[in-house]
Order: C-alpha cells, then sequence, then structure tokens
C-alpha cells in the first residue's frame, strides 16, 4: 500500500515535471521556450536576467574578432583568407544564423544593440603598433578586438568601444543594461619569450586588465563584465601536431600560417612551460579581480569569471581553423557561445572548471526565475 502510494506520488511528480514546464536544454536557441515579460526592471545587478540586457560589447584579441575562422578556403593562402569574421564570434557575432551569445541573447531581447556584423580585412594591434583608426564602425558594431592584442591594448580598444556606445543608435547610455565579454592574454602567454616579456609577466597582466576593468567601472553605468579565463594555447600544438593530413605545412617558406609562427615561444619545451605557468597565473588573478568587483546589492556593476580550461586534445581537429591550426574554427566557436552561454546562469562553484569535447553539448534554456549568476 505504502510502495503503491509512494509509486503514484513520484509518477504524479514525473507528470508535473513533463507537462507544466519549460524545456531545461535544446540543440538551438529558438527550441527554448521564450520568457515572459518581466513587469518591472532589475532591481540591482544581482537581479539581471538575459531579456535585461539591452547592449552588448567584447573585449579581446583575434579570436574574439573572429580572425581565420573560416580557414583556408580553397587551399591557398591569399590576402582574401586573411579576415575577422566579425559576425561569427563566438561572443559578439550577429549575422543571421550565426551561433553566439549576440544571438542567443537577442531571442530574449530583440532590441539588443552592438553585435558586429559581416567581415573584414584583419584588424592589428600589438605592443609596437595600435593605430586607432583601424575600426570599421559599421561592421565591428561594439566589438573592440583587434588581432595581436594583449592585456595593454585593452586601454586603447576601450578609447573606441565607450564612445561608439555613448553615441550608438538606439541606445540609452544610462539606462540600458550591458553586457561586456573580455577574453585577452593568448597573445600574452606567446610574448613571454620575445623581447616584451617584462609586458607579460602576471604583474604587468593584472595591472592592464584591472586598469581596464576600473576603466569600465568608472566609465558605462549598469554593466557587467564577463572576464573569460585563459587557455593553455600550448594545448592545442599536440591536436596540431597529430593532424598534418589537415593541418598546413609548418614550413614557414610556404606557409606564414602555422602554430609556431603565430606564437613563436611554442617552439621549445622550457618556453611553452613558462606560457602555461603565465596562462595559470593570469587564472589567479582574474579571479582575484572577479572577486573584487564582485556584485554587491544595490550595485550596478560586477566581474563575473568564466573558467576556459580546453582540453584540445579531446576535440576533433576540425575545431582548428585549417587556415593555421592556431585559430578555432566556425565549430568551436559555436562550441565556445554554447559553453559560455551555458556557463553565464551558473553560479561560480557549479560552473564547470576544465572543457572536454561534448559532441551531444546542448543550450540551456533560462527560466524565469533564472539571472545572470554574479554569485
Ligand atoms: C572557393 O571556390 C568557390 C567555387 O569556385 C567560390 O565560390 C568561393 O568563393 C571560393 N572561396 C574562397 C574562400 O576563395
Ligand atoms: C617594458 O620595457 C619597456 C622598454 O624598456 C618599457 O617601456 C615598458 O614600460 C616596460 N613595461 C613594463 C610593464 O614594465
Ligand atoms: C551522444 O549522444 C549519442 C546519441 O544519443 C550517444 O549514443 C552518445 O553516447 C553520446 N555521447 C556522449 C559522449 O555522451
Amino acid at each position: 500500500m505504502r510502495a503503491i502510494g509512494s509509486l503514484c506520488l513520484s509518477l504524479a511528480i514525473s507528470l508535473a515535471l513533463l507537462t507544466g514546464t519549460e524545456a531545461r536544454n535544446a540543440d538551438s536557441i529558438d527550441k527554448c521556450p521564450p520568457l515572459k515579460v518581466r513587469r518591472n526592471g532589475p532591481k540591482d545587478v544581482t537581479d539581471v536576467r538575459i531579456d535585461d540586457i539591452k547592449v552588448i560589447a567584447a573585449l579581446g584579441d583575434s579570436i574574439i574578432g573572429g580572425f581565420g575562422l573560416m580557414g583556408k578556403g580553397n587551399g591557398t593562402t591569399t590576402i582574401n583568407t586573411v579576415i575577422e569574421y566579425r559576425g561569427e564570434s563566438y561572443p559578439i557575432g550577429g549575422n543571421d544564423g550565426a551561433e553566439t551569445l549576440a544571438t542567443y541573447t537577442k531571442r530574449y531581447q530583440p532590441k539588443l544593440k552592438g553585435a558586429s556584423v559581416g567581415e573584414h580585412l584583419v584588424e592589428r594591434c600589438n605592443l609596437e603598433y595600435c593605430p586607432p583608426t583601424e575600426y570599421r564602425p559599421s561592421i565591428d558594431n561594439l566589438n573592440g578586438a583587434r588581432s595581436g592584442a594583449v592585456a595593454k591594448s585593452l586601454d586603447p580598444e576601450l578609447d573606441y568601444v565607450i564612445p561608439r556606445m555613448k553615441n550608438y543608435p538606439g541606445v540609452d547610455f544610462e539606462n540600458d543594461w550591458k553586457l561586456i565579454t573580455i577574453q585577452i592574454g593568448s597573445n600574452d602567454q606567446c610574448g613571454s619569450c620575445t623581447s616584451f616579456a617584462n609586458e607579460s609577466t602576471v604583474e604587468a597582466y593584472t595591472l592592464y586588465v584591472e586598469s581596464a576593468i576600473e576603466r569600465i567601472q568608472n566609465n558605462i553605468p549598469k554593466i557587467i563584465v564577463n572576464l573569460i579565463g585563459n587557455l593553455r594555447v600550448s594545448a592545442l600544438l599536440p591536436l596540431a601536431e597529430a593532424h598534418a593530413e589537415y593541418c598546413p605545412s609548418t614550413d614557414t617558406s610556404v606557409n606564414y600560417f602555422t602554430p609556431k609562427a603565430e606564437c613563436p615561444c611554442l617552439a621549445s619545451q622550457d618556453q611553452t612551460d613558462t606560457m602555461d605557468y603565465l596562462a595559470d597565473n593570469y587564472d589567479k588573478a582574474l579571479i582575484n579581480i572577479a572577486h573584487k568587483y564582485r556584485a554587491r546589492k544595490g550595485g550596478d556593476f560586477a566581474v563575473v569569471y568564466q573558467p576556459y580550461d580546453i582540453n584540445f586534445i579531446s576535440f576533433p581537429v576540425q575545431a582548428l581553423s585549417s587556415l593555421d591550426c592556431f585559430h578555432p574554427s566556425l565549430t568551436l566557436h559555436k562550441y565556445f557561445s554554447k559553453i559560455f552561454w551555458n556557463s553565464l546562469f551558473l553560479p561560480s562553484q557549479r560552473k564547470p572548471q576544465h572543457y572536454s569535447y561534448d559532441p551531444n553539448l546542448t543550450l540551456y534554456c533560462p527560466k524565469q526565475k533564472d539571472r545572470i549568476a554574479t554569485k
């Protein structure tokens, strides 16, 4: 009797779960149920729902720029392949049908502003050369990333993004809630064996990132900083080296675009050990920064940290761009968009710390009660 009673009860509960409720996960954002419109906006930064985000922005390097994600095209490396596909970049690409944080957010907030669209030739910035004039505002919109950028470049990137955001058609700069994704550090790792090594130390990196965070806090109201961790750049080399059939020749006289050409410090074990040390300690610095600038009740600013430890060797080689086997391909950008979308809704203690390839990875469908996780 008791057993039957509890069986009935558990049947009733599972039926309730099946019928009354919203999908938990889906393979495309269109299959996630819409959210009911909120009566009131967020009371503070701890209360921001995804459909409260009206403006999206990003800072970073060639990954965020979308460099090379379409691969080498028809086999030859020409000027037409050194392109940044800004409209497909995982945090901020806004092309129709793109799978990015921006398009997923737009599903819930159709008026979202700031996504980058289309493509253009590479926009370079590094410690020697960072011209302020290379942006194409109608393509880049609020994607301030530059290929080659290091932590020090976040400041010139903000020189572009802050005024562009203030004057953006349809943006209420004072009142709209904003989300800015920052991913920086790969080129800093790759600079650690060069004459710019002094700019790659953990201390220098921390100083530059924190200065950018402070500048955002002091100049942009109502904003959440989505701070992406560091991947170990060295971890992609074994995947590239295991697939000579896919990856371009490593002979730099015929092909400039190889991992070691783009990141000279991949040349020796000593140097990659240093890069790994830096990646791990940059992350510790980012975690400290996120803690220092964590959400506070009544506040309108927060930094949230997303772990980014990618176990490259578990991925199919097509995760790497066939242009250089160094940059992420479109496939990997889409994958990143899913892991960082899902992570956005998880409190830090429940976020995955490491990512191995999951061919069945799906998108989380946010529910009424979900907020952008700031704890
Ligand atoms: C590759 O070749 C096809 C067919 O000739 C052409 O339509 C396409 O634009 C080429 N792609 C690139 C990246 O050159
Ligand atoms: C690195 O060295 C250069 C050249 O000496 C100097 O201009 C720069 O300020 C140094 N950077 C840091 C972070 O110490
Ligand atoms: C992915 O899903 C397929 C089909 O449902 C299943 O056979 C496979 O084991 C899953 N793979 C992983 C790694 O979970």
